[in-house]
């Protein structure tokens, strides 16, 4: 396999103020993650949301103080907890704007907040999709991604489907019209892939929540990216690994 010139460790739903989440956990894994960080090319921590349960200045100041020193770059975007109690005005205060972008010479990531206040469900908004174009048409020649922390396709495993991103067709269509090479979402606590057309789309689980479905597992998804392929694994708390798709790249 060619070495991959980007490695992303894609975490969500840490849920900071959880009974049973502690920061010790959370400093645990970043710690794992900066290790491993050393060792491959462009590195970076996306966390797609729900850093915090009730949106409480406490539980967001408690993420941050785990960051405190972590040396890789990250990109950090809310999820619906992180707006509950009007949160983001808060979450703004310690990781900056919800909407953002993200650029090496290799990739090109557009985040996305998809969450409100007080409403569980996921929505990007009409009035988002010309920037998106906008972003993905000037970065043709890397890799194109759309990171949120609302599932745009339903997850398995999951039971009955709820809070799917509200506009979803229409988003699907704008990153498919672009040429987006992956989405990456949380929210639903199970980690799943799909294809869709040219577009992989890679939910992860829950860094630390007790609240899993199933069989599933506290985790977080490595995302390492060659010129060809995806390669996807599922890293366990218990800090075990396993490749849990591959999947190739649109040009
Ligand atoms: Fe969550
Ligand atoms: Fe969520």
């Amino acid at each position: 396999m060619p070495r991959p010139h980007t490695t992303i460790f894609h975490v969500s739903d840490v849920h900071v103020g959880e009974i049973g989440v502690t920061l010790d956990d959370l400093r645990m894994i970043l710690d794992r993650i900066e290790k491993k960080a050393a060792n491959v090319s462009s590195p970076l921590l996306v966390v797609t949301g729900d850093l915090t349960t009730e949106g409480l200045r406490e539980e967001f100041e408690g993420f941050s103080s785990a960051l405190q020193g972590f040396s890789v770059p990250h990109v950090i975007i809310p999820g619906n907890h992180d707006e509950r109690n009007y949160g983001s005005a808060v979450f703004e205060e310690f990781f900056g704007e919800r909407f953002k972008t993200y650029q090496t010479e290799n990739i090109a990531i557009y985040a996305a907040d998809s969450a409100e206040p007080d409403n569980d469900a996921g929505h990007v908004g009409r009035v988002k999709y010309n920037e998106m174009r906008d972003f993905f048409n000037s970065s043709k020649e890397k890799v194109r991604i759309f990171a949120l922390h609302h599932h745009l396709v339903p997850v398995p495993h999951t039971g009955r489907e709820q809070n799917v991103v509200e506009d979803a067709g229409d988003v699907l269509a704008v990153l498919d019209n672009t040429n987006c090479s992956m989405v990456l979402s949380g929210h639903r606590h199970v980690p799943w892939t799909w294809k869709l057309g040219d577009m992989v789309i890679c939910n992860t689980g829950t860094l630390l929540s007790r609240r899993v479905r199933g069989a599933t597992t506290q985790l977080y998804s490595r995302v390492e990216l060659t010129k060809e392929e995806a390669i996807i694994s599922l890293c366990y708390k218990d800090a075990t690994e396993r490749v849990f798709a591959r999947a190739p790249l649109r040009a």
